[in-house]
This record gives C-alpha cells, structure tokens and sequence, in this order.
C-alpha cells in the first residue's frame, strides 16, 4: 500500500497548513515585526535566533542553521519520518493522504517482493542469533570472546553465528514457508550448478547483519573463526542489497546519536563493532569495497565531516589516493573530509584495545584536512627545489583542484599552490576553468531548495537531510588563530617571545594560550595529541580539539610567518593601549585643571602626534 505520496498532495497540504501554527504549538514564540520569533528547539541558547516567517512559510536558525518548512520541522522535532509527517499535517485538516499507483499491479508486486526479501532477512538474523546462544554455538562464543567483544556491542549489532551444517538456515526458513528460490536470490542459499544441490551459504562463521538506515537486515557479513578463506563472506548483490552503497555500522551509529555530525570511515566489521564498544559509536566501514561517491554522498547528507582512516601501510596510502579522487567533487562549501593513517601493522581495532579510546579519538581529532593531504600527497617524494619537481607537483595539483566544485576550498587551494609555487594565481584560475558549470552562474552554488522527496522515497532508506552546517564556523578571533597553529604545529611555540607579555589581558583565550604554550615548552613531546590528551574531558579539551578540526589554510612553510605576524600585533597593540593609556590620564589630569609639567607636556606632544609610536 506505501506507494509514492504524489507531489500534488503535498505541495496542496503545505499551503493549507500555517507553520507558524505547528511551530507554535511546540516552540513559544513571540511576534516580531512581520516574523515570530523564539529559542531554537535545536541548538541550545539563551536568546532567540530562530525564526518563523509566516509570509514565506518557513523557519531558520541563524544560530545552527536549521531551517524548513512545516514538513521538515515535524520530522526534525517529533522525529518523525517523511510520510509520518506527512500523516500528521493531513490529520490536522481531516485529509487521508492519497498513494500513486495503490492499484497499480506492477507497484503492487514490487512492494510484495520487498516486504518478502526484508521478512525473510530479519528471520534469518534471528535465526543467526539464536544459534549463538544455544550449544552449537559455542565455538563462536568462545571466538568472540577471544576477540573480546562485550555481550552488549554483540547485541547492538545484533551479532550471531552461522552453525556448521549445510542445510541449518534452509530448513528454519523451509519450515516458515519461504520457497527455495527465494532464499537463493537473497543469497542466503547456494545452488550448485552440477550436482543440483542447494546448500546455506554461510556456514560455521560469525554472522554481522548489515543493515539500511531504517534498521532492516538487508545482507550478511560472515567471518571464518579460525584463519580459514575466505576470511569474510558477503552476501551477493541481491534486490536489497548493493554493496557499493552500503555502509556498515551506519544504522547503529545514527541510533546512537541521532544528530551525527561527523564519521569514521575504516576497512572492517570489526574496526566497527571494537570502537563502538569502547564509545567511539560513529565509524562506519564499507563492505570490502573502496569508499564510492555514492557512499560519500549519502553520509554527507547526514554529516558535515566524513574522516577517512587509513592503515599506515602503502595499501593504505593507495587507499587514501582513491579516497580523495572521490571526495573531491563532492567538497561543497560547507562540508569538510580529513585523513588520519594508522601506525603500520594496527587496525582500529588493535590500536583501540591497546591505546584506549582516548588516545584513538585524539588521533580522530589530529586527522589531516583535505587540503593538507592534497599538498603533502603531491610532495611526496619530490624535491621541490628542482624547477621539474615544482612543475609536477603543481599539476598533481591543479589536477585534483580542477576536481573540486566552485567554492571556498577551491579558490584557497589554488591561492596556496600559487604561494608554494611562486606562480601567480590567475595563472592557475585560467588552468582550472570550470568545466561543468555554465557561464554566469555564481560562484557559489546557492543551498538548493529542500523537497521533501529528497528525504524519502519508499524504496529508499529513509534518509533525513541535515541541517546547513554553520556551527563551528564562526570566526576564530586572533588568539583563536595563535592557538589553532600551535594546536596544528606544536614546534612553532619555540617562535613565541620568551617574555608572556605580549599577550592580551583581556583576552579570554590568552589565559588558555598561555597554558599551552607552557605545556609545549615544557613538553618532551611537542604533539597535538598529547597537548589534546591533557586537556581531555574539560571545555578548554573541546576548544582546542575544535581548533585541531579546523583546516589549516596556511601553507607549513608560511606558518611561523603567520604566528610572528600575529604576535606583533598583539605587542603592537599592546604598546598602543598602554600609550593611549598615558595620553588619556595627561588629558585628564589637564582637564581637571591640574598643571602638566614641563616633562608631561613635552611627552604629551610626542604622544599625540604620533600615536602609533
Ligand atoms: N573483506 C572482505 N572479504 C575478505 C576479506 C576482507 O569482504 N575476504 C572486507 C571485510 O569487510 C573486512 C575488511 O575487508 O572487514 C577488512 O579486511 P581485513 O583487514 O582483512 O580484516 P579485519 O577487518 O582486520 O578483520 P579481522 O580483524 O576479523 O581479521
Ligand atoms: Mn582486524
């Protein structure tokens, strides 16, 4: 019956229901010139920067940047989904909402086919977990344990096991009335061509569902308990299941925290399931496959970070290299992808259980940023004082800049790769032309409208859209930027006047800076992860950490200039007030009618003539 809810309808609906009504009754909210206005349900805050426009019959955050209509402002706050929220609206006015092609046949197939491959999935992967519990499970058990998996994560992922007969799984679901056929197109039997035969697939091995965004089992990942091959077994492509879309671990970590805002991409099950027993509950991995752009787009519709994790091997520098030819088209402003390589010869699972989960989320934190990884990626292996190697690097480059959507990364990256090459940057912007978009178009794309249809389909997952990313980016302020390029480059701090002087009383984060700079000149190891580490659980741990996330734009070899450059100002600015200071008690003084002596007028003279010393 769940056919398509027609565009008609709900386009009709929108413009019958009033959201300053709905939020209204969910959000106090007060009158402000054409617009109503109040707390944001969505962020924390104390006063109101979320608005509700009659007129235009949408809300906005400028705080967090939440921002939608009457249908969008039900899903994000009674959770509901998109045809829910659609339910909802058309009950306040009495409607029954309508379905394309309820009578359709062909719709009507379709839809029995689906219901029937996901029943016969969810039966399976009860089947699976009940045969962990009873004895012939108990090798699997005791693998498990070995892997020191808690009963609890082993219940989150709804982990079980395969028993080793051939023919387990088929009569369980034989007995339930699922015809052979059935069971071989969803890939949980194996027809043997010569002999005839129909056996389970999955036999004598650990069994991890992989499931949609909505939570249904949709395949099976299935690993060997000793160092047999195939070491993992994947269901095949079947109706539900693709695996080059798939993500495992997504379902779980979206439970998790229903407003993920970054995640991990790493290689394996259980990479996955090991982080999220020791809290780290937002990695995902793909299925054996590399990351894909239809991966990539369908996190970044639900988060604005995605973190690439790498084994530190030359596999892994390769995978990294594939990563980033698929992430860059997709770089819209807005979005951010980083790169972190893991010590050779350790997974997330083994640096987990070794370093703990501390240690691995600071290491999350110190990932590289995209533009960090591009440049050091192009470097690599090149001198770069030879006039060829420059010129190759600078190709490798643009290649991949030419890659990006039109935006801020790209005109950074190119004013970068202009600074490291000693190339003017227009000549760069002529190499780079964009190719697909046509001419007149502004640069920056504008957010495109949201429709609720982008959010759900009836065959898809259910995938809500996210919110315009804006928290995070508020400008960083000066001693903002000395304490991101210390967070980014602890050595620099050797760059600092020995003298603290220099820093700015008023200045909140001077306080924290200092502290920082203090721990690094003390410090035998002058890394970000144990500056982070020190910090870790307090407000300043989350500021610093912020600043580790945010990419550094400035070129390694410019840094120490930018960090002189700041301090200056700030001794600059410092000898100005304590001037300004002088000329304001001279004035007084002379204002109350107090004689300046002869001293004091001659400084006073000096001083103002010349106020900038
Ligand atoms: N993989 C696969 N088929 C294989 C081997 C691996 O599909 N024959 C996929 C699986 O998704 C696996 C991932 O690649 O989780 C990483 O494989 P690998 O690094 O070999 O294993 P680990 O994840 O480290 O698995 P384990 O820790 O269980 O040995
Ligand atoms: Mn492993």
């Amino acid at each position: 019956m769940s056919g398509q809810i027609p565009q008609r309808f709900i386009d009709d609906l929108l413009a019958r229901v009033d959201v300053v009504e709905v939020v209204g009754e969910r959000v106090k909210l007060k009158k402000a010139g054409r617009n109503h206005s109040g707390l944001c349900p969505f962020h924390q805050e104390k006063s109101p920067s979320f608005t509700v426009s009659a007129d235009k019959q949408f809300y906005h955050c400028f705080g967090c940047g939440a921002h939608g209509n009457a249908l969008r402002f039900l899903m994000e706050y009674d959770k509901l989904r998109f045809p829910e929220a659609v339910e909802q609206l058309a009950g306040r006015l009495g409607l029954e909402v309508p379905r394309e092609g309820a009578d359709d046949p062909r719709a009507q197939a379709r839809e029995r086919k689906r219901k029937e491959g996901v029943n016969l999935l969810e039966l399976s992967a009860s089947y699976f977990r009940e045969r962990l519990k009873m004895p012939e499970g108990e090798s699997a058990r005791r693998y498990l344990a070995e892997r020191g998996l808690s009963p609890e994560v082993q219940q989150t992922f709804g982990i079980g096991c395969a028993p080793a007969g051939w023919e387990g799984l088929k009569r369980h679901l034989g007995e339930r009335g699922i015809a052979e056929s059935v069971q071989i197109e969803y890939g949980l039997l194996v027809h043997h061509e010569d002999s005839g035969r129909t056996y389970d697939r999955f036999r004598d091995r650990v069994m991890f569902p992989i499931r949609d965004i909505r939570g249904r089992t949709i395949a099976f990942g299935g690993r060997v308990l000793g160092d047999a091959k195939p070491k993992y077994l994947n269901s095949p492509e079947t109706p539900v299941f693709h695996k080059g879309r798939e993500l495992y671990g997504l379902y779980e970590a979206r439970q998790a925290d229903s407003r993920l805002e970054r995640v991990v991409i790493v290689e394996g099950y259980m990479d996955v399931v090991a982080l999220a027993q020791f809290g780290i509950r937002n990695a995902v991995a793909t299925l054996g496959t590399s990351t894909s752009e239809e991966h990539l787009s369908r996190l970044f519709r639900m988060v604005g970070e995605v973190v690439f994790c790498f084994d530190g091997d030359r596999a892994g520098r390769q995978a990294a290299t594939r990563a980033l030819e698929t992430v860059l088209p997709q770089m819209i402003d807005g979005r951010q992808a980083r790169f972190m390589f893991l010590p050779e010869g350790e997974d997330p699972d083994t640096l987990v259980r070794r370093e703990g989960p501390a240690a691995f989320e600071d290491r999350i934190t110190c990932a590289s940023p995209l533009s960090e990884f591009l440049f050091d990626h192009a470097a690599e292996g090149r001198d770069l004082a030879t006039i060829e190697a420059r010129e190759r690097f600078a190709s490798q480059v643009l290649a991949a800049i030419g890659k990006l959507p039109e935006g801020v990364l790209k005109s950074l990256l190119l004013g970068e790769l202009s600074r490291r090459t000693g190339v003017d940057q227009s000549r760069f912007e002529a190499l780079v032309a964009p190719a697909e978009a046509p001419p007149g178009e502004p640069p920056l794309a504008p957010e495109p409208e949201w429709r609720p249809e982008d959010e759900w389909r009836p065959d898809d997952e259910g995938y809500e859209a996210r919110p315009a990313p804006s928290k995070g980016r508020q400008s960083l302020g000066l001693m903002g930027r000395v304490l991101q390029l210390l967070v980014h480059e602890p050595r620099l701090v050797e760059r600092l006047p020995e003298a603290a002087d220099w820093y700015p009383e008023a200045d909140p984060e001077a306080r924290l800076c200092r502290e920082v700079e203090r721990l690094l000149r003390a410090g035998r190891y002058r890394s970000a992860q144990v500056l982070l580490a020190h910090f870790h659980g307090t407000p300043e741990g989350e500021r610093l950490a912020a600043l580790a996330r945010r990419e550094l734009l400035i070129p390694p070899g410019a840094r120490a200039a930018e960090l002189d450059g700041l301090v200056e100002h700030f001794q600059r600015h410092r000898l100005r007030s304590s001037r300004q200071e002088e000329v304001d008690a001279l004035l007084s003084k002379q204002q109350r009618g107090e004689r300046l002596s002869q001293e004091e007028r001659q400084q006073l003279m000096t001083l103002l003539a010349d106020p900038r010393g």
